[in-house]
């Protein structure tokens, strides 16, 4: 690195840095308001500071004294320009080591990370991959020659990549609901390649695109690849999905997670929706083997991860840790869901529009509708923070 030019670095590599210690000051210029809305998250922690951009622009030497001299600073913005800028004007006043973000805040946003959760010698691979920006899971089956994707995100170019580098194509891509918060990359990946979405209709009916509709408990496969199972896991939509694979791993989608379940009342009725997931999670869920892995759709924070910083857990663990599976009765959960009931961003009601075909928008237009963390948890961000001991003793 020349000692007068910045360094650039890609998501991936911040996404690498917080994996680990990271060594630097991560120093975000865009407005206050964009990042308290939505700031780098990831496993490790890091000194995190907002300078805006403008503020540089005002008053450049009060603006450089507010960061600590000698360290290294890794800036961060909306699309790149003003990272740049900034990274000169510190180069230019007596730091040495200083680094802007590709792309700004869009490639965080957009950025995929895999982990693989079979075994070596597993005749099939199955990976989580992670999108640390929206603090969301998609999945990737692969057998031989084929993949299968459950509920990729629009970044579609990574998923086919990522197939195409162990030697598969894309054939079907699997939707757990109609997303709300994010846009879906089925519809692309049909588009683009061809592949064949497979939904259950509750969701999808009128849906102006293509698709296959799956029934309860109707099972399928890739070719020579395991059981992909299909069961209806209504609640947080009326068209929720799990999708239970070769008997070990279930996608459960937005319908439970790690620490809490998917939030109920985001079709407006969350009375009757609460007590469609109540059964959900309290007689679909109950009846599985404790021993399945929970592969969740989201995740409210890293501290959910296990130690390979993968989003994943048994499900019997759950049903002892999980807030969701401790109410006892459908009354103390649909109040809980009452309790922690927070207005959904403006923004999920064009994306569900999106995710049935009946919405175009812009590649950059569809970034901006795109970016953010997910609101799709009951308690993520509610005002009550309960543990699963309190629900269970609440009165
Ligand atoms: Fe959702």
């Amino acid at each position: 690195m020349s000692p007068n030019k910045p360094y650039i670095y890609t998501a991936e590599d911040l996404y690498e840095k917080l994996t680990g210690k990271p060594d630097f000051i991560l120093l975000d210029v865009r407005n206050e308001k964009e990042f308290h809305n939505f700031a780098v998250e990831g496993p490790g922690f890091i000194p995190y500071i907002n300078i805006p951009y403008y503020d540089f622009i005002e008053d450049i030497e009060a603006s450089v004294a507010k960061i600590p001299a000698g360290q290294k600073i890794r800036v961060v913005c909306s699309k790149e320009n003003s990272a740049k800028f900034v990274s000169e004007q510190l180069l230019a006043n007596g730091f040495t080591d200083v680094g802007y973000l590709k792309d700004g805040i869009v490639s965080w946003g957009n950025m995929l990370t895999p982990h693989k959760l079979t075994p070596t010698k597993s005749p099939y691979k199955l990976y989580q991959i992670i999108r640390p920006g929206k603090a969301s899971c998609s999945y990737m089956l692969i057998v031989g020659k084929e993949a299968a994707v459950f509920d990729p995100s629009a970044n579609i170019q990574f998923y086919q990549d990522f197939a195409k580098k162990q030697g598969a194509t894309i054939v079907k891509t699997f939707e757990t609901h109609r997303q709300a918060d994010y846009i879906a990359g089925s519809i692309l990946l049909h588009k683009t390649i061809g592949a064949e979405v497979m939904v259950m209709t509750p969701d999808f009916a009128g849906a102006d695109f293509p698709y296959t509709p799956l029934e309860n408990g109707q099972t399928l496969a890739l070719t020579g690849g395991p059981e992909i199972k299909v069961i209806h896991t209504p609640g947080h939509t009326l068209g929720s999905t799990s999708y239970f694979i070769d008997g070990k791993f279930l996608l459960t989608g937005d319908t439970i997670f790690i620490q809490s379940a998917g939030r109920p009342d985001l079709g407006g009725k969350s009375e009757e929706w609460s007590r469609i997931l109540y059964l959900t999670l309290m007689v679909t869920l109950r009846d599985i083997d404790d021993n399945v892995l929970i592969l969740p759709g989201h995740y409210t924070s890293w501290n959910e991860a296990n130690a390979d910083l993968v989003f994943c857990a048994p499900l019997g663990e759950l049903k002892k840790t999980n807030i969701a599976f401790h109410f006892v009765h459908e009354g103390k959960f649909a109040e809980f869901i009452q309790e922690n009931l927070r207005p959904q961003p403006e923004v999920y009601a064009e994306i569900r529009r999106i995710n049935a075909g009946w919405l175009n928008v812009e590649l950059e237009e569809q970034n901006i509708m795109d970016l953010g963390k997910n609101e799709c948890g009951a308690s993520n961000y509610g005002k009550v923070g309960v543990s699963a001991e309190s629900a269970r003793h609440k009165d």
